[in-house]
Parts: C-alpha cells; structure tokens; sequence
C-alpha cells in the first residue's frame, strides 16, 4: 500500500484524477470503479477539465459505481445515480450502457445484485476502483463487521454513517436505512485501488487503515493484502499517522 500525503484537498484530488487519466490514455477501454460522496467531487471536476481540454476519450470506458441507497429512484436528487450525472456523466462522451449504477429500487435486489457481478465479469473485471473512506473504516457500504468474502448485495447502513449522510437530506430519518453495495470481494478483486480520504474527520480512520491490523471491525484494513493500492490523503487526513 503505497500512501501519498497531499498538501490539501486540491492537489490530492488532482492526483487521484491523474491517476485515473493515466489509466484511460494506457488502456482506453478501462473498466472504472467510482466512488461518490463528497471527497472524489473535485476529482471528477478536475476528470471533467481534462476532457473539456480534449485530452481525454470515454468512449470506450466502462464505469462500475460502488453503491446506492435502497428506495431512491435515478431519478431522486440524493440518489448516487443522480450524482454521478451531475459531476460526471453528464460532461462526458461516455456511452450510457457503458454507466452501471445498482438500481436501489429494484423489486429484486438480490437479481441486481447478481447482474452487476455478471457484468463486472463479462467487462473483464474492474481495471481500476476509486474508494473514499468512512469514518467508521467502512469502503462501499460495507460497515464494520462486514464479512471480507462477500460481493454486492443489500446492506444495513451503520448509525455512523446514516448520521455523517444526513447533511445531504433535510432530516435524518430521510436517509435511507439500507443500500446495495459491492462487497469487499468484490473490490478486493479490482486489479488497481485508489483510496481517498481527506480532512481531519477521517484521521482516525485512516490512522487504522495505514497503522492497524487487519480487522473486520475496521473493513478498509483488509486493503493491506491488496497489490495495488495508492491512499492519497491530504495533511489533516494524515494528521495521525
Ligand atoms: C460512496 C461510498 C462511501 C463513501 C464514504 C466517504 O460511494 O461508497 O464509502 O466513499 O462514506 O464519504 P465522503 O466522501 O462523503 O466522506
């Protein structure tokens, strides 16, 4: 696990979008994992310059997004399907059958869940996956206690996080309790990882993740036996290190 500690958020999302850049240019049929909430958005931003520039083609890419809530439909603005048209899709000429995004109203969750698999598989598997960093160590929605050897399906939001997800809804009781998510299987099987974290919030958790043992309670700990991991983190996410 290498880990780079950014002067601020700025420079750190420029380098995890770099990093995504790289991969495109190399290989421009990648298969990209994304992540959404507040830490990746001025990564997209800077992903969505960088087309605007002309120096970045989409049109072969494939996206694989982490998660999404249970009962909000694309079409909810806090859905993560919503999100990702807004700071990504959108601005791109990215093909919308090349976008998967779990539909978190599916009347069966478990067949969704299954499909996304499938079609993780039949994209050649996930060249590179974006992550951010839960307070509680959690990747995708998978909450400390999550079994390592699981792949997507419904979960069980954490108090923790339904409490750090309620600035983006009017009250806490609108967040939704439950989300499909990539299991970590899922993720660990990513040929590349990107973890990204910033802000002194996440120094606790990301002082378990660099420092700590592997530990269920803590899912992110288990990137340690991943081959390819980069954790670019600003000065207050590092401040525990
Ligand atoms: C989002 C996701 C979550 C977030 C994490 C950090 O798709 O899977 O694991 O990455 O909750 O969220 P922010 O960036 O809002 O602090």
């Amino acid at each position: 696990m290498e880990v780079v500690i950014c002067k601020d958020y700025d420079e750190m999302s420029r380098r995890a979008a770099y990093l995504l850049t790289a991969e495109i240019v190399q290989n421009p049929k990648a298969v990209l994992g994304l992540a959404t909430g507040d830490t990746p958005k001025k990564m997209y931003e800077t992903l969505v310059d960088i087309y605007k520039k002309g120096d970045l083609d989409f049109s072969k890419v494939t996206t694989f997004n982490l998660d999404e809530y249970v009962g909000l439909s694309a079409e909810h603005e806090q859905s993560y399907a919503a999100y990702m048209k807004q700071m990504l899709m959108s601005h791109i000429n990215i093909k919308p059958e090349n976008v998967h995004i779990l539909n978190g109203c599916s009347e069966t969750p478990e067949e969704e869940c299954a499909l996304f698999e499938e079609k993780i598989v039949q994209a050649g598997g996930i060249d590179i996956q974006v992550l951010g960093l839960g307070h509680n160590g959690h990747i995708g929605f998978n909450e400390p206690d999550s079994q390592f050897e699981l792949k997507t399906r419904i979960v069980q939001l954490d108090d923790r996080t339904i409490e750090a997800n309620k600035r983006f809804f009017d009250k806490k009781s609108d967040v939704p309790t439950h989300a499909l998510s990539m299991g970590i299987q899922t993720i660990m099987e990513a040929k590349k990882i990107i973890l990204i974290a910033s802000g002194a919030s996440k120094a606790e958790a990301v002082s378990k993740l660099v420092n700590g043992n592997i530990d269920s309670m803590h899912p992110a700990s288990i990137l340690k036996v991943h081959k390819d991991v980069t954790v670019l983190i600003d000065k207050e996410a590092a401040s525990k290190l």
